[in-house]
């Protein structure tokens, strides 16, 4: 074990070349990759051939591994595209279905398109009516992500792999249905796990109304009271949906390439990508952003809290703050607070206190040496949590409807996988463990 010296040179013309510093022995040849936009790669691919080494990168943080036309992010500028476009003129000008059309075939819907796709939305979103029986089983307290990642896995049984071909290979209509099966679905089973966990009826989906409509149809309606749409909230709504439909190779979707790499069902893609999103660190952030407001209190809170995050003492992060790729303001979260102040404007509640407690705290944090020197600024979760609860939506609940947005990315992004055909995934590891040695003779022995 030990780090040797290597050296890397550029050669130009794309060529590297990579060489033990102090060896006479024949320098690897590689070459380089150029994306459309954003740094070129060293493509890695001749390196344990030509070498007999494997490169070393946890996290995967300086690795490419894929090639992908959906997203392009440029963190050290704020730059978030979808195809292209950016996140900004999507979230204006844009309905999430169109979106996560975009994201799935490359271009935005024409007129008709937008209809047969919405269309085919409405017609997939109910869910076979013995999924209800599903949620017997769990507890009534369950994390709604556990009962989200479970009967998620569960749908494969009714709708997994019926357009496989002879060799179980998963069939361009059979990805085309999934995918338009898969963002139809996820509404309507993220309402049903909240309503199962209150104990309420369970309520079907409603044509005419639009995704962002029927999910909170679905949340509020109770069956003598429907729930009276409010198009600002609706609109709102959408727009949270829009600013969490993709983000890059993130662990979620990296975790649905992985899996999916498999050939297996993408019922099961998917339910691996809610069960990585389902962690503090990636999606659960949101609700720990509100678990963070309610345990600092008041702006009083926010010097002692402030105190223990830079001592770094006891793990306490700011949450809602930092990002693995962002290094100036995710674009995201601009938009994301001007959403909060529009929504708690509607609901009359410009006065919040938990508002002013996120506002102050972003402000004592942007102007902090702490967070200035490691570049930390808010990230998507910062407000949506805030603007989530005051539309009456329960925090165990702010990760599935996460899921339910991400949904259309992970899709896209698994149809791209399949496309390219890229083989499984299979990482390798510096092994640090024993050397080879034998069990003991003893061992096992009878007394
Ligand atoms: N609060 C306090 N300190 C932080 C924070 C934070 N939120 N984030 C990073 N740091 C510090 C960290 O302690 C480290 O300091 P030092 O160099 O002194 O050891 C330095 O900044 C670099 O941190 P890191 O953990 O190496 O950075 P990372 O890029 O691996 O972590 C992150 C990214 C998102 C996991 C992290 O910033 C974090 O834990 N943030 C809070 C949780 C959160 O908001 N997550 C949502 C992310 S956005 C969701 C999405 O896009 O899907």
């Amino acid at each position: 074990m030990g780090i040797g010296e290597t050296a890397i040179g550029h050669k130009g013309a794309g060529q590297w070349v990579l060489c033990k510093a102090d060896d006479s022995a024949q320098p690897i040849h590689l070459s380089s990759m150029e994306g459309q936009i954003g740094p070129d790669v060293v493509d890695m691919r001749g390196l344990y051939k030509q070498a007999g080494v494997f490169s070393y990168d946890p996290g995967f943080a300086n690795t490419a591994a894929c090639q992908s036309a959906i997203t392009y992010i440029d963190g050290e500028e704020g730059v978030l595209l979808h195809r292209g476009y950016p996140i900004e003129q999507l979230c204006e000008k844009a309905s999430f279905t169109d979106v996560a059309w975009l994201l799935s075939h490359g271009e935005l819907p024409d007129a008709q398109q937008k209809v047969r796709f919405e269309q085919g939305l409405m017609a997939e979103a109910h869910l076979h009516e013995q999924i209800r029986n599903f949620f017997n089983g769990f507890r009534r307290d369950s994390h709604p992500m556990a009962m989200l990642c479970g009967t998620l896995a569960g749908l494969s049984s009714f709708y997994g792999n019926q357009g496989a071909d002879q060799r179980h290979r998963i069939t361009p209509e059979e990805r085309e249905m999934s995918t338009l099966r898969l963002v139809a679905k996820m509404p309507t089973l993220a309402a049903w796990v909240y309503r199962y966990s209150r104990g309420l009826p369970l309520i079907y989906p409603r044509p005419g109304l639009s995704y962002a409509e029927n999910c909170l149809h679905m949340l509020f309606s109770m069956p003598e009271a429907p729930w009276a749409v409010n198009p600002v909230l609706a609109r709102a709504f959408d727009r949270i949906l829009i600013l969490h439909a993709d983000h890059g190779q993130n662990v979620s979707t990296s975790t649905v390439r992985t899996v999916g790499s498999t050939g297996v069902n993408p019922f099961a893609c998917i339910a691996a990508g809610v069960a990585a999103l389902w962690g503090p660190a990636h999606g659960g952030a949101n609700e720990a952003v509100l678990d963070m407001l309610d345990e600092i209190g008041t702006v009083d809170g926010i010097p002692d809290f402030m105190n223990r995050v830079r001592n770094q003492k006891d793990g306490t992060r700011l949450m809602g703050f930092g990002h693995r790729v962002y290094k100036k303001l995710d674009p995201r979260a601009g938009l994301m607070r001007r959403i909060c102040h529009e929504v708690l404007a509607e609901l009359g509640m410009d006065h919040d206190p938990r508002l002013e407690l996120a506002l102050k705290l972003e402000e004592t944090a942007l102007n902090d040496e702490y967070f200035i020197s490691r570049r930390l600024y808010p990230n998507v979760d910062f407000y949506s949590g805030i603007i989530l609860r005051a539309m009456g939506i329960p925090s165990s609940m702010f990760t599935v409807f996460f899921a339910v947005a991400r949904t259309a990315g992970w899709v896209a992004q698994w149809k791209e996988m399949l496309e390219s055909r890229p083989g499984i995934s299979r990482p390798r590891a510096l092994y640090v463990g024993q050397t080879r040695r034998d069990v003991p003779s003893s061992y096992g022995a009878e007394d």
